[in-house]
């Protein structure tokens, strides 16, 4: 049988699937148009963030039983077109989990301390101490958008900070939770309350522009947003212009609505924004992670029919 890789997934997770003798074919660097063709006649497709699997690759994949997300976010799938012809999508969804709550946390702090903007600073020869003063984030209060995996782990690590923290999620409610670690409040409370806000909730159609204008400017004023998510969730040309106006004090953005970022986007030139070309997963933990478990996965499903973390199949 023939595997496609069309994205970058490491030695380990590859030797996983030749050792199972499986024809890999691998395609890190093509085009859309290069792994439309090579996925035609495999059995299994693997891939991150990088090759977007659209319903027409899905329709010519005539041999394809399974396509193994290496990573959480499944956007860039079309799981309804999957699911119309039997093909199993999986991903890995605990694997990331840690690397995304630390980068998040990385990203509070270079925001509450003007790391980046002190280091880039210095590069141009200045010494801007008196004019960068931070602040801390002990007694702030972060409001967590989705309570997931990733978000219980970012409230864990800013509980240490001795942070207070409100959380929203549609999914959960105050009794899964102590009220000593987290209060959950509506979408507004949190929106209205907050110093930090991060969001942690799939991109989908109830989540795309859930931060628009109107919502940004209902922040504090002196309040930080934080997205390693996905991009789309805060609507990129109303930050841009939130910041602008003054409407809040500092975004630190990860995730972008098309990646890679050209500087066409909006939050490129936008002030008070720290960037991060989509560093959430990309610890030498979490890509060994994600990569040995997809290949097992998709091997286990190949030869045995072992279903694990499939979306789409009961
Ligand atoms: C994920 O969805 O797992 C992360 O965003 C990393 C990635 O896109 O591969």
């Amino acid at each position: 049988m023939k595997i496609l890789v069309s994205d970058s997934i490491t030695e380990g997770g590859l030797a996983i699937l030749k050792d199972a003798n499986f024809d890999v074919v691998q395609l890190p660097h093509g085009t859309p148009e290069e792994k439309a063709e090579a996925c035609k006649d495999v059995h299994g497709w693997v891939i991150r963030s990088g090759t977007k699997v659209t319903a027409e690759m899905i329709d010519n994949a005539e041999n394809l039983q399974v396509i193994g997300r290496a990573g959480v976010g499944v956007d860039n799938i079309d799981i309804p077109a999957a699911t119309h012809r039997g093909i199993v999508v999986m991903n890995t969804p605990d694997v990331n989990t840690i690397s995304a709550a630390e980068h998040t946390v990385a990203m509070m702090l270079t925001l509450s301390r003007n790391i980046a903007i002190g280091d880039s600073g210095m590069k141009q020869g200045e010494w801007n101490r008196h004019a960068l003063v931070g602040s801390e984030l002990r007694n702030k209060t972060l409001g967590i958008v989705g309570m997931g995996k990733i978000g219980r782990e970012v409230m864990t690590r800013c509980r240490s900070f001795g942070m207070n923290i409100l959380g929203f999620d549609p999914f959960m409610s105050q009794d899964m939770f102590n009220l000593d670690e987290v209060k959950i409040v509506d979408l507004d409370e949190l929106t209205a309350n907050s110093d930090y806000i991060t969001v942690h909730v799939p991109l989908t159609d109830s989540t795309r522009n859930l931060f628009d204008y109107a919502r940004l400017s209902s922040m504090k004023s002196t309040a930080r947003i934080v997205n390693v998510a996905r991009g789309g969730i805060i609507n990129e040309a109303d930050l841009a212009k939130a910041l602008a106006d003054g409407k809040i004090a500092g975004a630190a953005i990860d995730v972008f609505t098309a990646e890679p970022v050209d500087t066409s986007n909006p939050l490129v030139n936008a002030p008070n924004i720290v960037l991060t070309p989509h560093l959430g997963a990309s610890t030498k933990e979490a890509k060994e992670g994600v990569s040995i478990a997809i290949c097992e996965q998709v091997r286990d499903y190949l030869i045995h029919e072992k279903l694990n973390n499939a979306l789409n199949m009961p």
